[in-house]
């Protein structure tokens, strides 16, 4: 295990965080490389389950560095909250946490002004963390990165500069009025104080870690197809979530990962709007919304619900290049009588019955189903692919077959333990 990058292969909450924290087991360094607190990692320990936003799922297990690179953006006061509330736990984390100084900051104007665009028509159904201004401000390169917080003249000239253009740009965010840089300057202080000790270069510390020998997961947060470029634009979020965002988002080459493994579930969740061609009927997805505890691990929104969508799957075995599979929540379909997949979008935009990452196109598909036998038998004891039943492991076998990626394990339980290896 060299350097393994963990991706989500759907629409994000696929499970990554229990995948992460199972390899992080025998991992050196874990690095997150995009996204920021719309993330929800949760992981089960011992019967509690533990939400992680920011701070990376190696941080269960007492030994990984846990690192944040340059591609998340960071809101220093949720990063702070989430490092006591999981030292009120007994998860010690301290100066095993390190910080990119390029990752850029989260404030609250960025919040103040994606309440007021979602409140108007394009709204996304984002989870309401300021993500995607953060990152439009790093690209319009107007941004404020962590470094940026301990140069305080400079911090309030550009947060100033800021702010104006906001108040011109979106005059019905009337929070913005009373912001100015100076004020949230001063609000930071403490906050800023805490994480100076944790900056780090964090493409140095990896690129010699991997010198060393030592072993480094590299954690994604949402999903393929929330990918700025690759996703379903604009129903996305605003970073590289794919694999390729990796090596960008902690500074690293492309050739520095090893192995790409991609992370879905058996079935299909997508919060916040945009088309889902295998979503199901509302009766089907109460069903399974209850069975799957399908509810936003950040926002608490029940999530939107659906079959397997084969094309979308292949899509994202392509777009991430995965090495292998992990299968999750195999078990919440234990009591469905039928399991039906989408196998092919019949219509003529989506060429050939492939996946698009055109939207208004994918919203036109026809979705072309399969039914396959349900196993109406528990799996959450499985241990060993033939503790599987029959109808089980001729489903994730033909999933293997036609993504032409091999399966590495199946998750049938929130719990650690609830696992069955491949081999
Ligand atoms: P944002 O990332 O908050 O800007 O939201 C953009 C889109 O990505 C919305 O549809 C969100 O619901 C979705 N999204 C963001 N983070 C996650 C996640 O961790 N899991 C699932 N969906 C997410």
């Amino acid at each position: 295990m060299p350097n393994i990058v963990i991706v989500g292969a759907q629409w994000g909450d696929e499970g990554k965080g229990k995948v992460v924290d199972a390899l992080s087991a025998a991992a050196d360094v874990v690095a997150r490389y995009q996204g920021g607190p719309n993330a929800g990692h949760s992981i089960v320990r011992g019967g509690e389950t533990v939400v992680l936003h920011l701070v990376p799922s190696g941080v269960m297990h007492p030994h990984p560095r846990c690192l944040i690179g340059n591609g998340v953006v960071i809101d220093l006061r949720r990063l702070r909250e989430e490092v006591t509330r999981l030292e009120a736990l007994g998860i010690v984390v301290g100066r095993r946490l390190g910080l990119s100084p390029a990752a850029h900051l989260i404030l609250p104007y960025h919040g103040a002004v994606e309440a007021a665009a979602e409140r108007g028509p394009g709204a996304i159904g984002t989870t309401g963390r300021g993500i995607g201004f953060a990152y439009r401000d790093k690209a319009a390169r107007t941004g404020l990165r962590l470094a940026d917080l301990f140069d305080r003249e400079a911090f309030i000239a550009r947060a100033d500069r800021t702010l104006t253009r906001l108040r011109q740009e979106y005059p019905e965010a009337t929070e913005l009025q009373a912001m100015n840089g100076a004020v949230l300057y001063a609000a930071l202080h403490d906050v800023a104080a805490w994480a100076r000790p944790l900056v780090c270069d964090v493409g140095g510390e990896l690129h010699a870690a991997l010198g060393r020998g030592q072993r480094v997961l590299l954690e994604g947060a949402q999903g393929t197809l929330l990918d700025l470029d690759h996703g379903t634009y604009p129903y996305v979020t605003s970073s590289a979530a794919s694999a390729a965002g990796a090596p960008l988002g902690v500074g690293l080459g492309p050739r520095a990962v090893d192995r790409v493994i991609g992370v879905t579930k058996a079935y299909t969740t997508r919060v916040g709007h945009g088309p889902f061609p295998s979503e199901m009927p509302e009766t089907e997805a109460t069903r399974l919304r209850e069975a799957g505890e399908e509810y936003g691990a950040t926002t608490g929104r029940p999530r939107r619900c659906g079959w397997l969508d084969l094309p979308a799957l292949r899509y994202a075995a392509r777009i991430n290049g995965l090495d292998a599979l992990v299968i999750t929540k195999l078990d919440v379909l234990d009591g469905f009588e039928r399991i039906r997949v989408v196998t092919a979008y019949d219509g003529e935009d989506p060429a050939r019955g492939g996946f698009s990452a055109d939207a208004r196109a994918l919203e036109r598909c026809r979705p072309v189903w399969r039914d396959f036998p349900g196993w109406l038998a528990p799996t959450t004891s499985a241990r060993r692919w033939g503790d599987l039943p029959g109808p089980a492991r001729q489903y994730l076998e033909w999933i293997e077959r036609e993504c032409g990626v091999a399966i590495q394990s199946v998750s049938v339980g929130a719990g650690r333990e609830a696992e069955v290896s491949r081999s």
